[in-house]
């Protein structure tokens, strides 16, 4: 499969939901789905992380989630596909690599536990995919935001891969790569054992175990679900 030119397969504009853990490949994987069919690719974490930015540039506490809210709710974030992944833009400024620093992504994960925090983060992503053509990535996309999407897809991977990942992504070696394995960790335990949306595959979604697979055998994996799916 090539991620050239959309893809004409169908005309009906789909909702691709992928969740899955942190390192597990979704952002690369709904990137270049995206473009492949021409679609908006949505990534919700960085919703999250944005808010996050925010509430750290504000000095509001991550554990006020009245203020989170009302900080959500003067949020001016703009999501822009670009070849090499989305840009995020937070009050016009371009924030894509702040928001992956380390104290941004602990903090997401942190404000991401909310309950109100959540409502309006889904009410928000539910209004950007309503009109199809879109592949959104998250934890509870084909949970909550999107429990009638067309196609759920769940990515997984083994969390010693994840890691590394994650360490190559960033160039990471030794005591920094052992934290950053130990916050991995942490984080997924607390995405995955929240009261409200936790991490879980949607009962109709399809787990892909990336593993031992390469982004291109993930993405033919899910080229032939489209296809099943689109008839
Ligand atoms: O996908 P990410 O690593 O950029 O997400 C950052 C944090 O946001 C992550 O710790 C969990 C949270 N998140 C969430 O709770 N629900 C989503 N749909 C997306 C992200």
């Amino acid at each position: 499969m090539t991620d050239h030119s959309p893809d004409q397969r169908s005309s009906r504009k789909l909702i691709i939901a992928i969740d899955g853990p942190a390192g597990a490949g979704k952002s690369t994987i709904a990137s270049r789905l995206a473009r492949k069919l021409g679609y908006v690719n949505l990534e919700s974490g960085a919703m999250y992380r944005a808010l996050a930015l925010k509430a750290i540039q504000k000095d509001i506490s991550l554990d006020d989630e009245t203020a989170l809210v009302k900080l959500a709710e003067t949020l001016r974030i703009r999501l822009e596909p670009t070849i090499g992944g989305n840009r995020t833009l937070l009050d016009g400024q371009d924030v894509s690599s702040r928001i992956r620093e380390r104290d941004v992504t602990e903090a997401a994960s942190r404000v991401s536990v909310h309950p109100k925090v959540r409502e309006w983060m889904v009410a928000h992503q539910r209004a950007m995919g309503a009109g199809g053509g879109i592949v959104m990535e998250g934890r509870d996309i084909g949970t909550k935001v999107f429990p009638d999407a067309d196609l759920k897809i769940f990515l997984d991977a083994d969390p010693v891969v994840r890691e590394q990942r994650r360490m190559q992504q960033q160039k990471l070696k030794g005591e920094v790569a052992a934290n950053l394995a130990a916050e991995l960790r942490e984080r997924d335990h607390r995405d995955r054992t929240r009261a409200i949306s936790p991490l879980v595959p949607a009962e109709d979604a399809v787990v892909i175990d990336s593993t031992s697979m390469t982004e291109d055998q993930v993405l033919q994996k899910i080229d032939e679900l489209l296809s099943a799916t689109t008839g």
